[in-house]
C-alpha cells in the first residue's frame, strides 16, 4: 500500500502529465491554425489592410496604397511599355508625368484612342491633342495598337493608385 505522502506525489505527477499533454495539444492546434496564414501574403494583406476596397481585392503592394488586381496588371504594362518616356508621378521625362492624366484629358475614351494611336488623334485636329503635341516639341508618342481597352484601363488604374 502507498503511504498518503506517496499517494499525493503520484497524484501530483499525474496532474503534471495531464497538464503538459494538454498544453502541447493546444500548441499543436495553435501552430496548425496559424501556419497557412503565415504563408499567405494575400490573406494577410487584405485582413491587415487599413481600408479594404472593392470586395477585398487588395493584394500585395509596395506602394503607398493597396493596389487592385487591375492596377497591378497595369503596373506591369506601364513598366514594360511606357516608362521609357513617362513617370507615373508628375515628373516630366520625354513625355509628361502622368499623374492626374484622367482628370486633365477629355476622359478614358479619349485616352484609349490616344494611347492606341496618338498621331491619329493629333491629325484629327483634336484641340487637346494638338496642344500637348506642340507643348512637347512635336515628339510623336509610340502607338500601342495592340493594347486592349482593358489593358489601357488597367494602366490608368495603376497611375491613379501610384499617386
Ligand atoms: C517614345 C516615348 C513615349 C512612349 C514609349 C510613351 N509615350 Fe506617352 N507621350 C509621349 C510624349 C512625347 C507625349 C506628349 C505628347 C506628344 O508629344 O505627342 C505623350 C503623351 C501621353 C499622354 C497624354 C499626357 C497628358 O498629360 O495629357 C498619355 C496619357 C500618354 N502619353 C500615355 C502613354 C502610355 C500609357 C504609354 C505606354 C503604353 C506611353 N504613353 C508611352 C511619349 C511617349
Amino acid at each position: 500500500m502507498l503511504s498518503p505522502a506517496q499517494l499525493r506525489a503520484l497524484i501530483a505527477a499525474i496532474y503534471a502529465l495531464v497538464a503538459t499533454v494538454s498544453l502541447m495539444l493546444v500548441l499543436v492546434f495553435a501552430v496548425a491554425w496559424l501556419m497557412p496564414q503565415e504563408n499567405n501574403t494575400v490573406a494577410m494583406a487584405s485582413s491587415a489592410g487599413p481600408s479594404s476596397t472593392a470586395g477585398g481585392s487588395d493584394v500585395v503592394s509596395s506602394g503607398p496604397k493597396p493596389m487592385s488586381a487591375d492596377a497591378l496588371a497595369g503596373k506591369a504594362t506601364f513598366t514594360s511599355l511606357c516608362t521609357a518616356c513617362h513617370n507615373a508621378n508628375e515628373d516630366r521625362l520625354v513625355g509628361p508625368g502622368l499623374k492626374g492624366v484622367r482628370q486633365r484629358t477629355p476622359g478614358d475614351a479619349w485616352l484609349v484612342k490616344w494611347i492606341r494611336n496618338s498621331s491619329a488623334v493629333v491629325a484629327s485636329g483634336d484641340p487637346y491633342a494638338t496642344k500637348i503635341f506642340n507643348d512637347y516639341g512635336k515628339i510623336q508618342m509610340s502607338s500601342f495598337t495592340n493594347l486592349t481597352d482593358l489593358q489601357i484601363k488597367q494602366v490608368l488604374d495603376y497611375i491613379d493608385a501610384a499617386n
